[in-house]
């Protein structure tokens, strides 16, 4: 049998690339599903911002102007940057991250115009005119958030990979008053995974937030 070279100039044998294709094809179809899901699959332009290798001339960047963590800016960006990449590759907020990349994890949470969204599966353009919330405009210079005292006091997190996503979402839990039995708060934290398995903690968390219970002293941010 005679190997194919792929598009990489790697030489493999036919059943690798098929398998690598099907691979894929399953991937895209989950991503594509997810944005049908979240009603955006309608956009064209939304079918693209899965695959950005392919540079756009800079007179198609768009402009935007937005409010991030209280601050206003206005910059041009590529229109099929999503909302994470905004953030994290250039602003440089990484206190969001980056999961799944496809609207399954919730490790991407934040808050859009008092809304919690994917920002995996939002684009940058959808924010413009809005204000955006990041882990990092929670809070004040001095005290954390209650949300993050509860976590610290509860346990809520092990690697802390899924935790800013888990706590921008609890913060809007609460808010929304969907937090009053155990079950509830379960319910609708569901979009949040943690691979660590800390479920207990952030439960334990947000109870203790909704029951004005999250000791003073964890509120207090160090600076030495
Ligand atoms: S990174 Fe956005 S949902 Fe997983
Ligand atoms: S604390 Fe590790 S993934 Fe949640």
């Amino acid at each position: 049998m005679k190997k194919e070279t792929t598009q990489h100039n790697e030489e493999r044998w036919p059943e690798e690339v098929s398998q690598e294709k099907a691979l894929l094809n399953r991937r895209e179809f989950i991503f594509l599903s997810s944005l049908a899901a979240a009603g955006l699959a309608a956009a064209p332009y939304v079918l693209t911002a899965c695959d950005q290798r392919d540079p756009i001339p800079l007179s198609e960047y768009t402009e935007i102007q937005l409010v991030i963590n209280e601050k206003e800016m206005k910059m041009k960006i590529d229109p099929r940057t999503s909302l994470l990449d905004l953030l994290r590759e250039q602003l440089g907020l990484t206190g969001t991250k980056k999961g799944c990349n496809q609207g399954a994890c919730g490790a991407c949470t934040v808050h859009l115009d008092g809304m919690r969204v994917n920002s995996c599966l939002t684009l940058a353009v959808q924010a413009d005119g809005l204000q955006v919330t990041t882990i990092e405009g929670i809070g004040t210079d001095d005290e954390f958030h209650p949300v993050q005292g509860a976590f610290l006091a509860h346990d809520g997190y092990q690697c802390g990979y899924c935790t800013s996503g888990q706590i921008m979402s609890a913060i809007m839990v609460l808010k929304e008053n969907h937090a009053d039995t155990r079950e509830e708060i379960q319910e609708w934290m569901s979009g949040n995974l943690c691979r660590c398995g800390a479920y207990k903690g952030i439960v334990a968390a947000v109870e203790a937030v909704r029951d004005n219970a999250v000791p003073k002293e964890l509120l207090v941010r160090k600076t030495s």
